[in-house]
Parts: C-alpha cells; structure tokens; sequence
C-alpha cells in the first residue's frame, strides 16, 4: 500500500479509498429505488451490478479532485455516484453476449447471466438514467450551472465518446489496427469518463479555468494509462485475481496494446501517460496528494 507524505500526517490510500467508497455507496443507496420495488426484477438487477464490489476508481478521483480544489466530499458525491451509475452501465452492456460475452464481472457472474438479457439491458438503461437524475441534484456551483455539468455526462456517453469507443472496439475485433486507431479507442471508451469523473470532481468545488485545465490533462492521461493496463491484466492475471474472466481479449482477437506493440513497450507507454498525469498537478501544491497516490496506484494495480 504505498503511503504518501502529505503534510505532517502519513497519507494512507487504502483507508482513503475504503472511505471515499463508504460514502458514494451511501449515496448511490440513497438514489436508487429500493429492491423491493416493483418491479423488483429491475431493481434488484441494477443494484446487484452497482454492488458487486467494484473498485470505486471514478468516484475516488473524482471526490480526490474536488479536495485539490480545496472543495468538500459532500460536494462532489453526486457526481462522484453518476458517474459511477454511468460505468456499471457500460460494463452491464459490454458483458452482453452480443459485445464481449463475459460471464464474470466484479468476481460474480454477469447481470445477464442472473437476470437473462432482456432484464439486464433494461438494468443498464436504467443505470445510465438515473447518472442524470442524480447528477441534477448536485449542489449549486458559481461557474459550472448544471446544464455545464449535465452537457459534460451527456457527450462523455454518447456516442462522440464512451459510446463512439466501444461500437470502434467492435469494429476493431479480428482487425490489426495502428497504434493511432487504438489510442482512439481508448480516448473515447475508457479516458473520456475518467477524464469527467475529475472535471466534475473540480467544478462541484467550482474550480478555476486553469485548475480545470490541469485536470482535465490528468485525467485525460491517467484515463489511457488506465485502459492499457486493463489490456496488460487481460495476459498477465488470473481470472480469480481479476473478477473477469482473463485471456478475453485475445480470445476475441480485440486490438489490444499487449496485441500491437507487446507486453514491455506497453508496460513504458502506460508510465509515460501517467507522468504526464503526474506532471499537470503540480499547480495544485500539497492537495493534489489523493490524486498522485491514485494514479500511481492505478498504474501499479494487479486488478
Ligand atoms: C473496467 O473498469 C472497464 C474498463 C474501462 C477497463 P474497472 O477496472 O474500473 O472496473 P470495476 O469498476 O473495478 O469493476
Ligand atoms: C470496457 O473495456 C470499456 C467500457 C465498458 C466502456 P473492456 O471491454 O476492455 O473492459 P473489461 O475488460 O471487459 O472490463
Ligand atoms: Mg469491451
Ligand atoms: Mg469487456
Ligand atoms: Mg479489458
């Protein structure tokens, strides 16, 4: 667990991460109808993916870039918890057998594989409205409206973005692409909603244009660092260690970093991003320090 130095007291991010995750499960609890209502299928199928112990890494950052701005957790929780709802969507949808056709996610099998198709796309659906409902609630800040903050979710989902990754992920299968249509695809359906779960994070602390930039450039890099070192996982874990079945993107013959440049070279490229993430938050002093653990965390993980 690496612990940072931040002031005079020892920063620890595990106990940071455990926190941060405590308090968007309270609000994503608190947003989400119950289980028992009706119809229950629904409800339980959305909360069964939200819940399945997923790392929390866009709400983390995003709660970790609202405190470089000198903000307030309270602040940023509904951001930090649509963005979220925005993620579990996209993996409900990107497991389905029609994309990449996984049984495991988050260590327990895919909602589809519970819940049957046709439940498990409505769970996703589902998921991906209420991100707005709950993004409508957040606090006010001075200069970002929330029609700013809404237009941001909207384009990072849609299909310029998050959407526009995974339909040339589909595309890409089975097809040797340069290393530029990769960096495409990583850009639009993995750093596009981390690169918003910072940004929000910033304006619900109503954070000044140049800090805003700063972030966006971290979370820009740390959001392709992130994709590539998925890929890495896929070769290089065990499906136990990983909570998703590994050897998947191979077996898919999807267009990976690992596929087109190798292990090693993908290994660098992954640094090199985060360094770059690293080198944008020197504008925020000493607050950025749950932003610089999480970073290097994500480049170090093995999950
Ligand atoms: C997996 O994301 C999907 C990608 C964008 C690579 P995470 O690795 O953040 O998955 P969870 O949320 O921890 O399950
Ligand atoms: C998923 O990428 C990206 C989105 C869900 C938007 P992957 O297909 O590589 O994610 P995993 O490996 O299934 O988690
Ligand atoms: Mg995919
Ligand atoms: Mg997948
Ligand atoms: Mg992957």
């Amino acid at each position: 667990m690496p612990a940072h130095q931040s002031g005079r007291s020892v920063f620890d991010l595990g106990t940071y991460l455990d926190a941060a995750s405590q308090a968007v499960d309270r609000t994503l609890d608190r947003a989400l109808p119950r289980a028992t209502r009706k119809p229950a299928t629904i409800h339980k199928a959305m909360r069964y993916s939200l819940f399945a112990g997923g790392k929390r890494m866009r709400p983390a950052l995003c709660l970790a870039a609202s405190e470089a701005c000198g903000g307030e957790w309270a602040g940023a929780l509904a951001s930090a918890a649509a963005v979220e709802c925005i993620h579990t969507y996209s993996l409900i949808h990107d497991d389905l057998p029609a994309m990449d056709n996984d049984d495991f996610r988050r260590g327990k099998p895919t909602n589809h594989k519970v819940f049957g198709e046709g439940v498990a796309i409505l769970a996703g659906d589902a998921l991906l409205t209420i991100a707005f409902e709950i993004l409508a609630e957040t606090p006010i800040s001075k200069r970002y409206p929330l029609k700013t903050q809404l237009t941001e979710l909207t384009q990072t989902a849609g299909s310029l973005q998050l959407i526009a990754g995974q339909v040339a992920d589909l595309e890409g299968e089975g097809k040797r692409l340069s290393q530029t249509d990769l960096r495409f695809i990583h850009e639009r359906k993995t750093s596009a909603l981390l690169c918003t779960s910072v940004r929000l994070g910033g304006m619900s602390a109503n954070c000044s244009p140049t800090q805003l930039e700063s972030l966006t450039t971290f979370g820009y890099n740390v959001g392709l660092a992130f994709q590539v070192i998925d890929d890495i996982l896929d070769v290089t874990q065990s499906t136990e260690k990983l909570g998703k079945t590994a050897g998947k993107d191979t077996a898919a013959q999807k267009a990976t970093y690992p596929a087109i440049v190798g292990l090693e070279k993908s290994r660098k490229i992954a640094q090199q991003l985060t360094d770059k993430a690293f080198s944008a938050l020197g504008a925020f002093k000493g607050k950025a320090t749950a932003l610089e653990a999480i970073a290097d965390y994500l480049l170090k993980r093995d999950h």
